[in-house]
């Protein structure tokens, strides 16, 4: 075990990553489909050149509630990359995830892989819906301190308003099964407290959090919130790539985009109309440089025209380091995603995922003699990350002619020695947790007789008090909790209103706009985000 490789361990975090959440073949994936098909248009069907209000790119988490939202009063085209998810069964449904991520990426999965320059492997939506359709679906709010830093007048009744309205739609309170409520006994043991039952909010103690999966196993993303939309204002295209954003001098003027016929569209906005950009933490900035909008040195390198020198865009991008424990456990439990949180004062959090092994018993690990040798066992895994992220990184692109080339990334993880520290002290918690009577129930006899858990990869250390044992283990099992953000920050990039600064007629609203991560996990926020901007821009053209 000692000696795993630095790739080595990346191929096994990757392997054991949550998505391990796979059923045995005997259960078939429920084909259910999401009904919202009302104006969604393939892109080929769209005329070549069109006049709206607003246009959005990107049918994402944040960008799916905006179109519904501004449709309201205004002409809406949404153009999304991807294609319809009722084309993938399998992110349908919670027990299809792990083929969702078995699946190799093709240019037609509904997400796309990339690799940082750090060598951590990572995963962007491509499918309408964004993000929410391929993720783990756990729905919790943002804490005070995100909405303290985002550099946004909020108006805290708007915002709550917002929420609701996303979650009468989306949301579900899990019932716990074996696994989620084994977790929650742990956490709570290990004195993460206080219990604060089911809740949406973020608070500090052990709580069951929403879901975007209900009771069922079915998914219920971003583009149900497409159902809300005004039908006569709103036209979702889809498999459309936007390629650029029009100016005229410092405005904002139009779009031009792909087919999946390859063939060119543009489309232009009205007087008073905007280009939203809610592409996401990757597309947003992308797409700004790819448009001239951006640090002049490396838009010139790409021999790029220059509308504005921008020399923010693409910076301050930053991913919460993944830390955690993976586990075989020696029965089996019913697959489950993330519906549990514990939430330290600091904002720390910790959640568990399971699902059957593929895995066989290390061979340091013998079963009891009197268990059938086909025994199914579990592969658990334990992970957290923490908000505030110190280490920050860029974006630049590796083309200039082709959006569909991902950009190359960096995120520095652990470059900041506070993060490093935040790690260790996370770690050691950890340690508590697994020391409770809950967790002692999951552990395994190995061939010397002790009783063990039985880890997957890098073991936690021995010693959680060994300060660069613990750094060593948090470096070498670093992986992405997928909440990357940044790259077009607001009081940066864009304005307390999500305005491009310098341009007219633009606005960015997605996480590429975050300096910290939102609460535990971002969607819900996300998609809070996407709705409270719609209502602004409409109040504000009524007033
Ligand atoms: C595997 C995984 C698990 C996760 N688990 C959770 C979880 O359990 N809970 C949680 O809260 N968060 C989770 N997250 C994070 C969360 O899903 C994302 O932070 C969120 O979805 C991002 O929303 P967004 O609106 O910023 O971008 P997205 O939802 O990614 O939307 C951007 C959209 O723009 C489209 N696009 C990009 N470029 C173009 C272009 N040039 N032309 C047209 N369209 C374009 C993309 O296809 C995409 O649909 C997870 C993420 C992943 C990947
Ligand atoms: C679901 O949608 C897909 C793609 O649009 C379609 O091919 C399929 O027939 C639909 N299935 C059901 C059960 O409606
Ligand atoms: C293992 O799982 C399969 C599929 O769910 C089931 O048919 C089988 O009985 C299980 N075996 C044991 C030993 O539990
Ligand atoms: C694109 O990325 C590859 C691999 O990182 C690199 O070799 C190449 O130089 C990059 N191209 C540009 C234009 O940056
Ligand atoms: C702490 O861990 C480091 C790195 O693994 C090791 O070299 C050192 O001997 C350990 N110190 C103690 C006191 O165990």
């Amino acid at each position: 075990m000692e000696n795993y490789s630095k790739s080595t361990i990346l191929i096994l975090s990757l392997i054991i990553s949550i998505f391990q959440l796979q059923v045995h073949s005997s259960h078939a994936i429920p084909n259910q489909n999401v009904s919202y098909m009302k104006f969604v248009h393939n892109g080929i069907d769209l005329p070549a050149k069109e006049k709206y209000d607003y246009i959005i790119i990107g049918g994402g988490t944040a960008g799916c509630p905006l179109a519904t939202t501004l449709s309201s009063k205004f002409s809406v085209l949404l153009l999304e990359r991807g294609s319809d998810p009722n084309k993938y069964p399998y992110v349908l449904n919670e027990q299809g995830l792990s083929k969702a991520f078995g699946t190799e990426d093709d240019g037609k999965t509904p997400f796309q892989r990339f690799v940082s320059e750090d060598g951590v492997e990572n995963i962007r939506g491509r499918v309408l819906g964004g993000g929410s359709m391929v993720n783990i679906g756990f729905y919790s709010r943002g804490h005070k301190e995100f909405f303290e830093s985002a550099g946004v007048d909020w108006d805290m009744e708007l915002v709550e308003k917002a929420y609701e309205w996303v979650e009468e739609t989306v949301v579900s309170q899990p019932i716990l099964k074996d696994w989620q409520a084994a977790f929650r006994s742990a956490l709570l043991e290990g004195g993460i407290v206080p219990d604060n039952g089911f809740d949406l909010r973020h608070l500090v103690g052990t709580k069951t959090g929403g879901s975007i999966f209900d009771n069922k196993g079915n998914r219920h993303g971003a583009v149900e919130l497409l159902n809300k939309a005004n039908p006569k204002n709103l036209k979702v295209a889809i498999e459309v790539t936007v390629q650029r954003i029009l100016f005229s001098d410092l405005s904002a003027k139009g779009v031009s985009y792909l087919d999946s016929t390859g063939k060119l569209h543009t489309a232009f906005i009205h007087k008073k109309g905007e280009i939203v950009l809610s592409a996401g933490a990757i597309g947003s900035p992308q797409l700004l440089l790819l448009s001239g909008i951006g640090p002049k040195s490396h838009l010139s390198s790409l021999k790029l025209p220059v509308v504005l020198h921008q020399p923010y865009v693409g910076k301050s991008m930053s991913d919460n380091p993944r830390f955690g424990a993976s586990m075989v456990v020696q029965f089996q439990v019913v697959p489950t995603a993330a519906k549990v949180v514990g939430i330290l004062q600091d904002n720390i959090y910790f959640q568990s995922l399971a699902g059957p092994s593929p895995f066989l018993v290390p061979p340091t690990f013998s079963l009891l003699p009197s268990q059938p040798t086909s025994i199914n066992l579990t592969l658990a895994n334990f992970v957290g990350k923490f908000s505030e992220v110190n280490s920050k990184g860029s974006l630049k692109l590796n083309s200039s002619i082709d959006v569909k080339k991902s950009p190359i990334v960096q995120f520095n993880y652990y470059s900041h020695p506070g993060d490093l520290a935040r790690c260790v002290k996370s770690v050691r918690k950890l340690g508590d947790v697994f020391k409770t009577p809950t967790m002692e129930k999951i552990k395994t006899q190995d061939l010397e007789g002790n009783k063990r858990f039985m880890f997957l990869g890098l073991p936690l250390p021995e010693n959680l008090w060994n300060d660069s044992a613990v750094e060593e283990y948090c470096k070498k099992t670093v992986a992405t909790y997928w909440h990357y953000h940044g790259g077009c920050l607001v009081g940066k990039v864009v304005d307390g209103n999500y305005k491009v600064i310098g341009i007219e007629n633009l606005r960015v609203v997605d996480g590429s706009t975050f300096s910290v991560s939102p609460g535990t996990n971002p969607m819900a926020t996300l998609m809070m985000l996407g709705r409270y901007v719609g209502l602004k821009i409409v109040q504000q053209r009524s007033s």
